[in-house]
């Protein structure tokens, strides 16, 4: 499946949540990259906290793996409050939501992963929640229907998405603080997985080998941690514990993960376009049903990262390969007579 691909950006087994825990930073001085994002924090922090008011709504998003929960535990962490997690989708009914957030004590945290997936019906009691720490809840029916209101404590939500888009308006201006992750930079990476090295205790004295890893990972610090982890395993095994570059190529080939961190779903997909479409454009449902797979799957899984690195360009007409993806696969490019506007 996609989403079980060595460089897919969601967590896998619980074994590897485990050890990303033991990864994650705790304090804001230990996060590295996003300075913006920090920055924002830091002074939000601040200033909560010597009015000793809980912080304002926060609303993350951005591709997954980025460090979304990990920042909403930073967050609380910093604020010395507590964090209850829970997702969109865990929140199905009203009821839910009511026994989350009346056993918020002040300032405490209510994380909402997947914020996007709350049901409609669900989102309509978050509203009063966010604004005046209140519930209003309808009992009995008909004529007899009234409105009680549950007051809760001054809380903080933090909400993640990975599709802001799907977010209604509404419920996106109840956030005072929003911001969007962006993919790491390679120096981020490299100084992440020196971190990572010597809390797993990995002996590297070869710097390329890191940054032989960290532009394989897709700007993700989960991918960039979890190739880390096979990187040892390989150096172990076949090079006597030695990391160097040429072991990270043999650990992450026998992988099929390239030199920019691509695989073989992601090739197959680009050989795709390349060969049977001439190089596009060509639709999305086309590709998707060539290669047997899930369009959304690939809307969410393959194309974001083809789509950041420059390999892919969306058009109203469908998905054409650009120059840069057809010399990596070694196929010929071919000038479209493709009307600019076209792009989008
Ligand atoms: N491990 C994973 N993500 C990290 C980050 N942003 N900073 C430090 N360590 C990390």
């Amino acid at each position: 499946m996609a989403t079980e691909r060595l460089i897919a950006p969601q967590a896998q087994q619980p074994e590897e949540e485990q050890t990303n825990w033991a990864l994650r930073p705790t304090q804001i001085a230990e996060y590295i990259g996003q300075p913006d994002l920090i920055e924002r924090l830091r002074i939000a922090i601040q200033a909560g906290k010597s009015r000793q008011d809980p912080l304002e709504h926060i609303l993350l998003h951005g591709p997954p793996g980025l460090g979304k929960t990990t920042l909403a535990h930073v967050i609380a962490n910093e604020m010395g409050s507590r964090i209850y997690t829970t997702s969109g989708p865990a929140l199905a009914r009203g009821t839910d939501l009511v026994a989350a957030l009346t056993r918020l004590q002040q300032g405490d945290v209510l994380f909402i992963d997947e914020i996007h997936r709350l049901p409609v019906a669900v989102e309509e009691f978050i509203y009063p929640a966010m604004e005046d720490f209140r519930i209003d809840v309808t009992v009995d029916s008909g004529l007899n229907a009234r409105t009680v209101q549950i007051r809760c404590k001054p809380f903080t939500l933090i909400g993640a998405t990975t599709r802001a888009g799907l977010l209604s308006s509404p419920l996106r201006s109840r956030f005072g603080l929003i911001h969007h992750l962006k993919y790491y930079s390679t120096a981020d990476l490299l100084i992440i997985l020196r971190r990572s090295c010597g809390l797993l205790g990995v002996g590297v004295d070869n710097e390329q080998a890191l940054e032989a890893i960290a532009a394989r990972s897709r700007g993700t610090p989960r991918i960039a941690n979890r190739l880390l982890r096979r990187v040892r395993d390989f150096a172990q095994v076949k090079a006597a514990g030695r990391v160097e570059p040429k072991v990270v190529d043999a650990a992450l080939m026998l992988e099929g993960v390239d030199q920019l961190g691509l695989d073989e779903l992601d090739r197959t997909y680009l050989r795709i376009i390349g060969a049977t479409y001439d190089g596009g454009p060509v639709g999305l449902e086309t590709v998707a049903a060539t290669m047997n797979e899930d369009s959304q799957t690939i809307e969410d899984v393959v194309e974001p990262y083809l789509l950041q690195i420059g390999f892919l360009a969306r058009t109203r007409r469908g998905r054409a390969l650009t120059k840069a993806a057809c010399e990596h696969l070694g196929l010929k490019y071919t000038v479209k007579d493709q009307d600019q506007s076209d792009l989008f």
